[in-house]
């Protein structure tokens, strides 16, 4: 296992692997790697004969209130856990390397980018296809993977994927939970041991809507207003959002008559975390 700093290491170790026959994975992650990341290189490992994780915290992604410069980084912490289920580099560029002077080309989109994190975080979702496609043009895998607790980005990436003609499959991996329930992520380093008891009310909620779901409720409203009650109960929660959308638009609903994903954001203290279900998996 290797830590690459370049872009031209990379391409040419992609093109030595091609040269043999070998398919390749890609895992993108911000590093920070949790049990969520590994599930995603097992996957890969699993799938391909070769796996790349992607270790870089995109700044193009973070809005100007946001925490690029607190977000947690340690890459040799990541490079064993990235050893450890098979991976064979990790790439961990500077900014500079993926952003030269003058960087001025951007992947943007206008549908499915509006409504749940779209819409609290304006330039999020231009920042993460302009990395994405920057990773994929680099590292050229026949697959790349993501997780299910960012449902929007998996649904944005694959629609790029499928406008811009990229011959890659996306494959998203299920959410990974702590014991008590809390969705893993980088941000819960954030969180002190208050906010670490007060941030289960996300995946309690999330708990709830999908038994109501599983109960026969159909309407969203219900639903929606049940958890946010949960949710609001808990002093350090401030909700951002809490809804339920078309799962091929990310267009609310009024009603669950088509596979719809239920997707909640709420702040504990200052960190903003997320989480959610697919009704189609309850
Ligand atoms: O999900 C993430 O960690 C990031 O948004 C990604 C896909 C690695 C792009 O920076």
């Amino acid at each position: 296992m290797r830590v690459v700093k370049t872009i031209d290491e990379v391409r040419k170790q992609v093109k030595e692997w091609r040269a043999q026959g070998l398919t390749v994975g890609l895992v993108p992650t911000m590093g920070y790697l949790h049990e969520g990341h590994a599930s995603l290189i097992d996957a890969s490992h699993r799938d391909n004969d070769r796996t790349v994780v992607s270790d870089f915290v995109n700044p193009m992604q973070f809005g100007p209130t946001e925490d690029l410069e607190s977000y947690p980084r340690d890459i040799e912490r990541d490079a064993a856990l990235v050893e450890a289920h098979g991976g064979d580099i990790i790439f961990n560029p500077e900014p500079s390397e993926m952003y030269h002077e003058g960087f001025s080309s951007f992947v943007d989109m206008n549908v499915l980018t509006q409504e749940l994190c779209g819409l609290s975080r304006p330039v999020h979702f231009r920042g993460v296809c302009t990395v994405v496609s920057k990773l994929f043009n680099i590292v050229q895998p026949d697959r790349a993977y993501f997780g299910k607790k960012d449902a929007q980005q998996l649904a944005v990436i694959k629609h790029m994927v499928d406008d811009l003609n990229m011959d890659i499959q996306i494959i998203g991996c299920p959410i990974v939970r702590e014991k008590d329930g809390l969705a893993k992520s980088s941000r819960n380093t954030y969180l002190s041991p208050d906010e670490r008891k007060a941030a289960l009310v996300l995946s309690q909620a999330i708990f709830m809507g999908m038994d109501m779901v599983r109960k026969g409720e159909t309407n969203v409203s219900a639903i929606t207003d049940a958890m946010k009650q949960h949710i609001s109960a808990e002093p350090l929660a401030k909700i951002d959002y809490v809804k339920i959308v078309d799962l091929a638009t990310m267009q609310q609903i009024t009603d669950i008559d088509r596979p719809a994903l239920c997707a909640i954001a709420v702040y504990i203290g200052k960190t903003r975390l997320i989480d959610n279900f697919f009704t189609e998996d309850v």
